[in-house]
């Protein structure tokens, strides 16, 4: 958790004003990955790491942003918001305001301060919990408002625009709709979410950071997309009226296969029984069945590592020594991929030695000293009232 107090002690330090604060969450997506751009289902949780966003009007036009864990400050001018797209932090922001502005919010001038200890390219949306802080607050400045929903939106746009990764709805819904406690089954169609109680019993969400971030990761992630656009397509001539891999059952992707070449199969298998999976993962999560939804996210990993490629060496190493120690229900890799972290069900008696044995292991295999933490499920973005 990033302390809120020491926050605003180096803004006021810094600018001179008193600020207003906002918080947003990243996320682990307990199962449904690469679900999200399908139309299909994701049941991710906030977690108890976030970016903290301190926000004080200025009387000009700029946007002076000073990243603290980045130790950079950068400035953006509100009357002449450029196309991002240049590999760095500040096109979140740029982004961010660029589709508030668009979406007829009018920003004013700012000094902003932020912290965030959502580890970049861990796989935890760090780039959400950034859009969605920086957005409530610009917003907040603004003096006007705007629905959670919306916001989660114009989070997804900033990062189709000014980032140029296609991605789906599932980080920025999640770090704006969250609940304490509770993990979220989001229908990325329709977008209704049930908020899910997260009673894991003597289990608790375990994460492991490999530590590698592959570069690959932004253009695989839009190939991947267009994979299964294409499978949607070839398959519409033969199912009418399908609009996203949501609408077509394993069966009719068995009996279609050969309309579609290999890749483009497996990629279609992937979304097609992760949903199943997803789905039967929030019954067996409300049910209180944990080995159940263990034994889903062992498949799922499976999954993404064969059919969808996704995964890579570090990660399969993480799950496969995860899996071999005692007191673990399931292990997969979580969120886009090629690096990042993985979610683990671990019991809560076996945490210490679990987080000892994983590490030292994965250690001798790569060479790399994991990161491993247990995690909460934590609420949504919001402001934070201090004295
Ligand atoms: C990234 C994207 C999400 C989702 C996941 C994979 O986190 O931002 O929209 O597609 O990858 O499940």
């Amino acid at each position: 958790m990033i302390s809120a107090p020491e926050l605003v002690a180096a803004f006021q330090q810094r600018y001179g004003a008193k600020p207003r604060v906002f918080r947003a969450p990243g996320r682990v997506n307990l199962i449904g990955e690469h679900t999200d751009y399908n139309d299909g289902f994701v049941l991710p949780m906030a977690i108890d790491r976030e970016t903290v966003v301190a926000i004080a009007p200025r009387p000009d036009r700029m946007l002076r942003i000073w990243s603290l864990n980045l130790d950079d400050t950068q400035e953006l001018d509100l009357n002449n918001l450029g196309a991002g797209r240049r590999g760095v932090w500040i096109d979140y922001v740029e982004g961010i305001a660029s589709a508030l502005a668009s979406r007829g919010i009018a920003l004013k001038g700012s000094d902003i301060a932020l912290n965030s200890d959502v580890g970049i390219g861990s796989g935890l949306s760090s780039s959400a919990a950034l859009e969605i802080a920086v957005g409530k607050a610009l917003v907040f400045i603004s003096g006007t408002q705007i629905d959670r929903l919306s916001l989660a939106l114009v989070g997804q746009t900033a990062e189709h625009v000014h980032v140029g990764i296609q991605c789906g709805i599932m980080d920025q819904f999640t770090s704006v709709h969250a609940a304490k406690g509770h993990a979220i089954l989001l229908d990325c169609r329709s977008l209704e979410a049930k908020q899910i109680p997260l009673t894991l019993g003597e289990y608790q969400v375990v994460i492991c950071d490999s530590r590698v971030r592959h570069t690959l990761a932004a253009s695989e992630y839009n190939r991947r997309r267009q994979d299964c656009e294409s499978g949607v397509k070839s398959l519409s001539a033969v199912l009418p009226g399908i609009r996203a891999l949501r609408d077509v059952t394993l069966d009719q992707l068995e009996a279609h296969r050969s309309m579609l070449d290999d890749t483009v199969y497996r990629r279609c298998r992937h979304v097609i029984s992760e949903n199943d999976r997803t789905l039967r993962a929030a019954e067996a999560l409300t049910a209180g069945d944990v080995t159940g939804m263990g034994r889903l996210m062992a498949r799922s990993h499976q999954s993404l590592r064969d059919d969808y490629e996704v995964s890579c060496g570090e990660l399969d190493i993480l799950v496969e020594r995860a899996e071999a120690q005692p007191g673990v229900l399931g292990a997969r890799m979580t969120g886009g991929g090629f690096g990042g972290c993985t979610v683990n069900l671990v019991s809560r008696s076996a945490f210490q030695s679990f987080r000892e044995r994983v590490a030292q292991e994965y250690q001798a295999k790569t060479g790399i000293a994991p990161e491993i933490f247990a995690a909460e499920a934590s609420a949504g973005a919001e402001e934070i009232l201090y004295r």
